[in-house]
C-alpha cells in the first residue's frame, strides 16, 4: 500500500509457512506469499509518506483532529469485519492460542477506540488558554514527521498497532513494515487502510529488514523510528540516519523481568502467577518472567510444586481447549533453548521437571532450571522462549543487587504478605524498574497504563495516553494582552 494504491506485485515473493502443522507428522503448510520488496519500493514508500507530510503542510498533518478521528473511526469499523480471518491467521502463523488470538484482536479494537477518546480529551484540553505575565498561550499538539514503524512477531497486530495508531492519528504519515512472522494477517486490513485514510498517510511494505528498512533510514526522511524488537536492530537503524539529531526514538526493547518470592508469600498464588507469567505464549513476551528468585526457606516446596505444574501444562494446536503450550514460529528456537539448557547443566543446574527439554519438530517443552547462577548463559540472555531459571536467595539484597547490575529495567513481580517488608522494598524496586507488580505476574496492560522501561529496555513511553504525546510535539500560539 503506497501513495494510496494497493500495488500489483509481479516481482519475487517469499513463502510464508505455518507454525502449526495440519498433518500428524509435522509438515508446515504454505499459507501464502509476500512480496520480496527491495530498495526501490522502500524508497517509493518513504517518498509517499514524505510527500504526505510535505514539511507539515500536507493534507494529513494539517487535517483537523475531528476529521482525522473520522478516518480512524471508519478504519476500525471496517477492521471489525476482519476478526475471524485475522484470528485464524494469528493461530496458524504464530501459533497463538485461540483465546489469546481473540484477545489480541479485541484488545486492538478497544485500543483504537480508547485512543480516539483520549485524543478527544487531549484536544479539548489543548485548546485551553493560560495567562502568565500578561501573555495568553494556546497550546496544541502537532505531528513530528514521517514515522517508520516496525513491530514484533509475538503481537503482530496489537503491539504493532500500539505504535502505528497513535502515530497516524496525531497526523504523522507512517511507513510500516510487518514482522517476518504474523505478516499475512495484515492482508485483510490493507483495503480498510487504503479506503479510510488519505493517500500517503499510511504506507505498508514487505521485505527483509535490511533490504527495506535500511534504505528508508538512509533516505534521511524519517522523523521518528518506532520499533518494538531488539536493541541490536534499533541501534543499527538509528546509525543509518544521516542526521541523528533530527531523529526521535520510540523503542520497546528487551527485558529480563524477575519475580521475587518472599518467605510469607501465598504459594498457590505465586506458583500460578509465575506459570502464566513465564510461560504464556511459550514465554515469547518481553514482559515474561525470565528468572524466579525464591527465598531459600521455601525454595524446595516452591520448586517441586512449580515443576509439577509445568509438566501438567497441555501442548497442542492453538484452537484446542485447555492448551497453553504451542509450536514456536521461530524454527531455530528449540535448538537455541536446548543450547541454554545444556550450558546450564554443564555449569551445575538441573532440570526440575520430567518433561523439560523434550523436543518435537518446532516445539520444546519448557524446562525449569535450578539452581541458576551468573556463570550460565540463561542468566544473561533474553531467551524469549520456554525455559524458566530459578535462583534461591537468603538475603533480599541478592536479587536487588542482580537487578541493579542488569542491563534491563522493565518490571518486577513481588510476592509476599507482610506490608512492613513490602513497603520499603517497593521504594527500592521502583528505582530499578518501571512497574512493580504486587502478587501478580508482569504484563503490559491494561493499555491505559504507561508501558516503558529503564536502561536498555525502552526509549519513550507507550500507553493510550502517553503514545499520543510521544508521537507529537507541543506547540503554542502566544498573544500579548493589549
Ligand atoms: O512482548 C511484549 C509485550 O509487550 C507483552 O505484552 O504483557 O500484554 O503480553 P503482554
Amino acid at each position: 500500500l503506497v501513495n494510496g494504491e494497493l500495488k500489483k506485485w509481479t516481482g519475487a515473493t517469499t513463502p510464508v509457512y505455518s507454525t502449526i502443522s495440519s498433518t500428524a507428522n509435522y509438515a508446515p503448510t504454505l499459507l501464502g506469499t509476500i512480496p520480496a520488496m527491495g530498495e526501490k519500493e522502500a524508497l517509493e514508500a518513504v517518498e509517499s509518506a514524505d510527500l504526505a507530510f510535505n514539511n507539515g503542510q500536507g493534507l494529513w498533518p494539517t487535517m483537523k483532529v475531528v476529521d482525522r478521528i473520522k478516518c480512524m473511526e471508519d478504519f476500525v469499523t471496517k477492521m471489525k469485519d476482519t476478526r475471524a480471518e485475522v484470528v485464524k491467521l494469528l493461530m496458524w502463523e504464530i501459533g497463538k492460542t485461540l483465546g489469546d488470538s481473540e484477545k489480541e484482536f479485541d484488545r486492538t479494537v478497544e485500543y483504537i477506540y480508547d485512543t480516539i477518546d483520549s485524543l478527544k480529551e487531549l484536544n479539548s484540553r489543548s485548546a485551553h488558554f493560560s495567562k502568565v505575565q500578561g501573555i495568553h498561550a494556546m497550546v496544541r499538539r502537532g505531528p513530528l514527521g514521517v514515522v517508520l514503524c516496525l513491530g514484533p512477531y509475538n503481537y503482530p497486530l496489537n503491539e504493532t498497532f500500539s505504535l502505528l495508531i497513535p502515530a497516524l492519528i496525531m497526523g504523522n504519515p507512517v511507513v510500516f513494515k510487518p514482522a517476518k512472522h504474523g505478516v499475512l494477517l495484515l492482508s485483510p486490513l490493507l483495503e480498510a487502510f487504503r479506503s479510510s485514510f488519505p493517500k500517503g498517510a499510511i504506507n505498508i511494505i514487505y521485505g527483509r529488514g535490511r533490504e527495506v528498512a535500511s534504505p528508508i533510514m538512509k533516505s534521511g526522511k524519517v522523523g521518528v523510528l518506532a520499533l518494538i524488537g531488539n536493541s541490536k536492530s534499533a541501534i543499527a537503524l538509528q546509525d543509518q540516519h544521516p542526521n541523528k539529531n533530527r531523529l526521535r526514538l520510540i523503542l520497546g526493547l528487551e527485558a529480563k523481568n524477575p519475580a521475587i518470592i518472599l518467605p510469607d508469600a501465598d504459594l498457590d498464588l505465586a506458583i500460578q502467577e509465575c506459570i502464566t507469567g513465564s510461560l504464556s505464549f511459550n514465554g515469547q513476551r518481553c514482559t515474561a518472567l525470565k528468572v524466579l528468585y525464591v527465598h531459600e526457606s521455601i525454595a524446595q516446596e516452591f520448586n517441586t510444586r512449580f515443576a509439577a505444574k509445568v509438566d501438567a501444562l497441555a501442548f497442542g494446536n492453538p484452537w484446542e481447549k485447555g492448551v497453553m503450550l504451542t509450536p514456536l514460529p521461530e524454527k531455530e528456537k528449540p535448538a537455541y533453548i536446548q543450547e541454554l539448557i545444556d550450558d546450564a547443566k554443564a555449569n551445575g543446574a538441573q532440570i526440575l521437571n520430567a518433561k523439560g527439554g523434550e523436543h518435537s519438530d518446532n516445539f520444546i517443552f519448557p524446562a525449569v532450571l535450578y539452581p541458576v547462577n551468573k556463570s550460565m548463559r540463561v542468566y544473561h540472555e533474553e531467551q524469549f522462549g520456554p525455559v524458566v531459571p530459578i535462583i534461591s536467595f537468603k538475603d533480599i539484597q541478592e536479587p536487588l543487587n542482580d537487578m541493579a547490575e542488569s542491563n534491563y529495567g522493565q518490571q518486577v513481580s513481588l510476592f509476599g504478605k507482610d506490608i512492613k517488608t513490602i513497603a520499603p522494598l517497593i521504594d527500592t524496586l521502583v528505582n530499578l524498574v518501571c512497574r512493580v507488580n504486587l502478587n501478580s505476574s508482569c504484563q503490559r496492560g491494561p493499555d491505559v497504563f504507561p508501558f516503558t522501561g529503564r536502561k536498555d529496555s525502552a526509549v519513550g513511553t507507550l500507553s493510550i495516553h502517553d503514545a499520543l504525546r510521544s508521537f507529537s510535539i507541543r506547540t503554542f500560539v502566544a498573544s500579548k494582552d493589549n
